[in-house]
């Protein structure tokens, strides 16, 4: 019997449309889940959609839509997002399935049974968007995590006896050090486990849309219950049926759930409690990666800042986007994703390096030895050079494979890389083309030593990186004569293994160089994309110490921007990876660029506390939600606007211009207003609704 190796991804929600950030998971996920298969293990890859809760209810009811076909459609979205992105999962788990809501149903039944559960009212605050109860706070609280102002609930809930597990939690992380990765995660768990739990509410009974409590069908159970639950549901735990439940015997507990870092405590604090408690094995390591930023900022359609996969995919590749992810990114942190980047790496890394290194070796050997791989010359003596790339292909697979264990992908990335340079350099540096023009005895055995030395380098280096550029490299496996990638085991990769007159398959570039008008045909695909969905969700945000924004009371810069003269742009603050329109065209006089009009970050904000400030009377002091963060500013529009006209009025905002004091006074941002000859400023509006943290470009 093989090994197992259960690997999960956070279930997405679906009051968005699948965007580069759930790309980047699911990508990670079928990353490892494709090299553990190759090193032999019997793998369990799953993903899938968390459908209920009351913003699904309210997104749906936004949209005019039953929520059935709401959830159906945004689902299969998101199926299409891992296949587009070449996920080998094998299932795809909706929570609004009937066998997840058995599973969910049968757990809430053991965590009763076994006196976890006892009825009781809560009233306190609650986050919509996180789905979080905002313990210790008073009414209209901003949520600890996102900054949005949380709401009041009043209610008879079902409560999960949490604070029972304080001790054990505790024992266990300290006992289990691979539980919570990276380090650092683990250190904030255990400080919040430390600082006390309280029983947490698992049933709402305000809205319908989530699964019934079993014999009380006016509560549904709380959606991280229903949603944590998918990594047992969808493996058979709940199920009648006898093959169900040896599945998730085979596979239970899981080896890897990786989730962003957002996400920690429901997975690290709730989960392992509901699990303790159901006498069921605790998951291996819980793994929390970084986000992935456009222009400085998380990528989340509130945002407005996203970029979708498909964009990428439909331009550069599946591999390219793949790649991209796993090289640019260190794992573990936040990164930054630009579409120049993008086609930087895809033309230095895939065509210049590993693309010329195929298709040069593979040519040559075609040419000079008719399509059939040579063998190292048992003959003619072999040089240093050539026992330096047999070294250093050998000591890649032993560093590369750690690496890779070690989920350091971006450095496991450039190990191989590491390789591809050499070899490049050793085919330069011996010119096999030269060789073969020479007519004596020995050049043909030198010929092929050099070509075997390289197509061998090759025929490693792409077993190593077939988990991260699947399509590409199975291509090139088969140029090699090799047949199906998927049948190599990696375990058993060494130096010699490409035997003497392996006959090539058909030599075709893989990753042909690309132009400048990649980038100007992905930015057209994505405004062409950004087809709106109707939804309550906006500004996803951290919900670890470290990531959480401050809440802070900003204030913005004084003033007001006039009309037609555009708000200089703060350089210092201006975000550093401003998508480029495409080729850089001179810039006439008195005229600006794109990128220099894409340093000025303009935002849709909300005001929420408005009051003159004493003693200038042409300055409001304001509090502006700007989706990220409450701002204040101080301006100058008190004789056109009293405190309370403003209260909820939406406004635009340059959010990215360097604080300044006005009265005391600091000022973050600036609102923008038409400034009238002579009149008082006007504050600019929308016709249709625009959610609060909104991008203007
Ligand atoms: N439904 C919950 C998870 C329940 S798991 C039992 C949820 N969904 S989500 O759609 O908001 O986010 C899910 C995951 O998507 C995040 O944990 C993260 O893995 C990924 N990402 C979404 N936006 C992201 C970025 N901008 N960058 C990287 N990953 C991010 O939370």
């Amino acid at each position: 019997m093989s090994e197992k190796f259960y690997i999960t991804t956070p279930i997405y929600y679906v009051n968005a449309r699948p965007h580069l950030g759930h790309a980047y998971t699911t990508i990670v996920c079928d990353t490892i889940a494709r090299r553990q298969r190759m090193l032999g293990k019997d793998t369990f890859l799953l993903t899938g959609t968390d459908e209920h809760g009351v913003n699904v209810e309210r997104a749906a009811q936004a949209a005019g839509r039953d929520p059935n076909d709401y959830v159906d459609e945004i689902a299969a979205a998101f199926k299409a997002m891992a296949d587009g992105v070449g996920a080998t999962y094998d299932k795809f788990i909706r929570t609004t399935s009937a066998e997840h809501k058995r599973g969910v149903q049968a757990l809430f039944r053991v965590l009763r049974d076994n006196g976890f559960i006892y009825k009781g009212a809560y009233t306190g605050q609650y986050c919509v968007h996180d789905n979080l109860y905002v313990d210790s706070a008073g009414p209209g609280a901003p949520c600890p995590t996102c900054g949005r102002p949380t709401e009041t609930i009043s209610e008879e809930n079902y409560f999960f006896k949490l604070s029972a597990f304080e001790d054990q939690l505790l024992k266990y992380y300290q006992e289990h050090a691979d539980f919570i990765r990276p380090e650092t995660r683990r250190n904030e768990v255990m400080s919040f486990v430390r600082g006390g739990l309280r029983d947490l509410s698992i049933s709402r009974s305000t809205f319908k849309w989530g699964i019934p409590v079993p014999d009380d069908p006016g509560h549904v159970i709380y959606v991280w219950l229903d949603a944590l639950s998918n990594y047992i549901t969808a493996i058979g735990y709940g199920s009648d049926k006898k093959e169900e439940q040896q599945q998730f015997e085979k596979y239970w507990p899981a080896e890897l759930h990786m989730i962003g870092k957002e996400i920690v405590r429901f997975h690290c604090v709730y989960w392992p409690a509901f699990l303790l408690a159901a006498n069921l094995p605790l998951p291996k390591t819980i793994m929390a990666h970084g986000w992935i930023l456009f222009e400085q900022d998380k990528m989340s359609k509130s945002r407005g800042n996203i970029v979708r996969a498909e964009t990428i995919i439909d331009v550069l590749g599946v591999d390219a986007l793949r790649y991209f992810l796993l090289r640019e990114i260190v794992f573990g942190h936040d990164g930054s994703f630009s579409f120049d980047a993008l086609v930087g790496r895809f033309n230095s890394d895939l065509a210049n390096d590993y693309g010329n290194l195929a298709s040069r070796t593979l040519s040559m050997i075609q040419r000079y030895f008719r399509g059939e791989v040579p063998y190292p010359s048992a003959t003619v003596a072999r040089t240093a050079a050539d026992n330096a790339i047999q070294e250093e292909a050998a000591r890649t697979i032993e560093e590369c494979q750690r690496l890779f264990d070690d989920y350091q992908f971006s450095r496991a990335l450039e190990c191989a890389w590491g390789v591809i340079g050499a070899v490049n350099k050793y085919i330069v540096e011996n010119e096999p083309w030269a060789v073969a023009e020479r007519q004596e005895e020995e050049s043909r055995s030198r010929l092929g030593t050099i070509l075997y030395t390289a197509a061998e380098a090759l025929r490693i280096v792409t077993a190593l990186v077939h988990p991260v550029i699947p399509e590409s490299s199975s291509r090139i496996w088969k140029q090699l004569g090799l047949g199906d990638i998927n049948k190599f085991r990696l375990d058993q990769l060494k130096w010699g293994q490409l035997e003497l007159g392996t006959k090539l398959g058909k030599v075709e570039p893989v990753f042909p160089r690309v132009d400048k008008t990649a980038i100007e045909k992905m930015h057209a695909l994505e405004q062409q994309g950004r087809a709106p969905v109707v939804s309550i969700e906006s500004k996803k945000p951290p919900s670890t110490a470290e990531a959480r924004p401050p809440v802070e009371l900003a204030m913005g810069q004084n003033g007001v921007s006039k009309a037609g003269q555009p708000a200089k742009p703060a350089a210092a603050s201006a975000p550093a990876a401003a998508p480029s329109a495409g080729p850089a065209a001179a810039v006439p006089e008195g005229k600006i660029s794109i990128d220099d009009f894409l340093k000025v970050e303009m935002r849709v904000g909300q005001v929420k506390a408005a009051e003159k400030v004493k003693g200038a009377d042409r300055l409001l002091r304001l509090e502006v939600d700007i989706g990220t963060e409450v701002r204040q500013l101080v301006a100058g529009i008190a004789e056109a606007y009293t405190p309370e006209q403003l209260i909820g009025r939406k406004v635009v905002i340059v959010a990215n211009l360097a604080p300044r004091k006005l009265k005391g006074l600091e000022s973050n941002g600036m609102i923008v207003a038409a400034s009238v000859e002579g009149g008082k400023p006007v504050l600019t509006g929308f016709l249709e609704d625009v959610p609060v943290g909104a991008k203007l470009k």
